[in-house]
Order: C-alpha cells, then structure tokens, then sequence
C-alpha cells in the first residue's frame, strides 16, 4: 500500500468506504462479515475509513468503534453529517450550530473516540453551503477540539469549488471515476493549490466498472441499485454514477477493451490514482476478496498515456453525455 499526505498525516491512497456495512442500502452484511472486511483492509496495509452517521443509522460507525477497539493500528476515520432524518432531525434543522455538536458527539459516541479525525458534510442543499454558517460551525467545532479536521463531501463541480473558499477546509469529497473524468479539469487544479485533500468516492460507479454485472442482473430491493437506479430515494449519481443501468454495462464493456487485462475494478482504481491531486479513493467493499483486489490497485503500474488517452476519447465521444443529474 502506498500512502499520500492528508495534511500532517499519512493516509492509505486506497481506503475503505463503509456505506455497504450499514447494512441499508445494500442488502445486508452482518456484523462479522463487515469486522472481517474492516480487518482484511487493515491487514493490506489500510488506514483511512469513510462511514457517515447515517449508515444504517449509526451501525456502520458502531461496527467501525469496536473494529478500532480491538485493533493496536492507528486509523483515520472520516464522517459524516447532515443527513440525518429520523426524530427531531432533517433538513433545515440539521444545520445549526447546536445539532452539529449533538450529530457530531454522538458519532463520537459510536465511533469509541474522543475526537473525530475528519468531519465531513454530507451532500446538504448548495445554499447551505454558499451562506457559510455550517462552516463557522464546524470552525467552532475545531476549535472545541471534538474534531481534528473538516472537510465537504459535494456531489457538483460548482459545490466543490464553493467550499474551496472556505478558510480551514481539510477535504473534498467527490464522484471521480471512468464515468465522470471531466471533475478533474474542474476542480484538481483548485484543491491543490489550496492545499485541500482530495477523496475520491464511487470509484467503481457502484460495482459497474469491475465489470461483473451483465445487463439482465438484478439487485435486491434493499440494495439502492434496485430502488435508486434512477434517482427514486436519492441523488441519482450515488448509483451507477448516474448512468442508465444497462447503458452502464454496455459502456463498461467498451472500457474493458482499452484495459491492460482482465482486472478491470483494479485498473478503474488505477486510473483514478494515476491523478497526483487525489489523496485516497474509498471503494466499497461486500467481500474481503473485493478488498484485497480494490488495495492491489495501489501496487499497479500506472495505466500508460496512451491508454489514458483512449479512455479520455471514449469518455467525451459515447458516456459524458449520457450521465443523468447534477454534477
Ligand atoms: N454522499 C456521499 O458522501 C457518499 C455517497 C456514496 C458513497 N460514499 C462513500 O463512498 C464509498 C464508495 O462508494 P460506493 O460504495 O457507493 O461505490 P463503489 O465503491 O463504486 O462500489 C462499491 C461496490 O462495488 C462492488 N465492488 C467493490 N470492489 C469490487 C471488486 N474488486 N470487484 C468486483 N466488485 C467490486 C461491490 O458491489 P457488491 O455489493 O455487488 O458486491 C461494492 O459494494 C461508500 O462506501 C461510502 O463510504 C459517500
């Protein structure tokens, strides 16, 4: 495993994202199976976890907090807030000061830490981010020690370049993949220079680019690949990268033929790690088998310019125009 500068500290470029063992929105991994996919990417060398207070409701950091408890490794764990729904909670009460510092210390809580390395909001309306007052929070935040860093996790290049502005901002999260290759001219340049830590998420538009889905595969109707294929419950471009599902495999197909070999979700990665401005990319993982081909992407040799270059033609003349939604 290669590791990348996220400030003053060393990160994993392959992290972990930890959606799927929330156990929600993709069919159900228990708790075994998910301490056992947190172990196997420790074990490859890993250290930076992606979850968010609203994975499974707090399951997918509680299942993290004793993970961490068992474990002598350090790690860095990035969350999330803003989305919360349930009692008391939502959209625009989320946003004071007050809810931040409750959604925040019961994280905290979850999580078994004193201080939270990275809190991230979580895809909130644009305004709220244009008016600025949830980034005085989260400074507040900071500066009460609860959290070590904040970042913003966007779903558009405009979001992006809005909280670039934002003075002590640590991170941007973003959708970057084969699917969506323009954010790079969009919005790379601007980080670095802003000394801003790239995470990149989505890597594998939800599976599509390892290539394993045929156009008749079906998900189960707890997966958001059955009930979000077209944006019904949630932003559009959280599933498949918002590419119709079986224009998503045709045009993965076509990528698969550009490639070096067989190990497409490996390369996926590789192309995306191939871009010096990104710190860490945060695959999700069902399988430890997934975990330990998503990590192998770090020892790859970069695809070679001309590769990059096919890929890039193939993107502008058949997929860019056919992503759906805001981004
Ligand atoms: N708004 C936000 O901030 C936001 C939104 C979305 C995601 N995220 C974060 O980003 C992380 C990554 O995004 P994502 O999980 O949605 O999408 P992803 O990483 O593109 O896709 C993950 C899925 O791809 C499949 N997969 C992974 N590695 C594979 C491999 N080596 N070979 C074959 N299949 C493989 C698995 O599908 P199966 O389940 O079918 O095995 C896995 O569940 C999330 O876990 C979460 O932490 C954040």
């Amino acid at each position: 495993m290669n590791y990348r500068p996220f400030k003053d500290v060393q990160v994993a470029e392959v992290g972990l994202g930890t959606w799927q063992l929330g156990s929600a929105d993709w069919g159900n991994i228990n708790e075994e199976e998910a301490i056992s996919i947190l172990q196997a990417y420790a074990d490859a060398g890993g250290n930076f976890i992606d979850t968010a207070d609203v994975y499974g409701m707090g399951v997918s950091e509680s299942i993290i907090g004793k993970f961490l408890q068992s474990s002598k490794k350090e790690f860095f764990v990035a969350t999330k807030l803003g989305r919360r729904g349930d009692a008391g909670n939502g959209w625009p009460q989320n946003f004071t000061y007050d809810a931040m510092k409750r959604h925040a210390e019961e994280s905290l809580q979850h999580l078994g830490l004193s201080q939270l390395f990275l809190e991230q909001l979580h895809c909130i309306p644009t305004a709220e981010m244009r008016s600025g007052k949830v980034f005085d929070h989260l400074r507040k935040l900071q500066q009460e020690g609860l959290i070590r860093y904040f970042g913003a996790s966007v779903e558009t290049s405009e979001e992006a370049l809005i909280c670039l502005e934002q003075e002590g901002l640590a991170s941007l999260q973003i959708i970057f993949n084969l699917f969506r290759q323009h954010v790079a001219e969009e919005v790379f340049a601007k980080a670095k220079e802003r000394g801003v830590a790239l995470i990149i998420r989505v890597p594998l538009a939800s599976g599509l680019l390892s290539g394993k889905f045929k156009e008749d595969t079906v998900f189960g109707d707890k997966d958001h690949r059955n009930y979000n294929a077209n944006g019904e419950a949630f932003n559009t471009g959280e599933t498949f990268s918002g590419l119709e599902f079986r224009e998503g495999v045709g045009l993965a197909n076509s990528i698969r033929t550009l490639l070096p070999d067989e190990r497409m979700a490996e390369w996926a990665i590789r192309w995306i790690l191939d871009h010096p401005e990104v710190t860490t990319v945060i695959p999700g993982a069902s399988k430890i088998s997934q975990v330990n081909g998503n990590v192998a992407a770090s020892g790859l040799q970069p695809l070679s310019a001309a590769v990059h270059t096919q890929l890039r033609k193939l993107y502008d003349e058949q997929i860019h125009s056919k992503i759906r939604g805001h981004y």
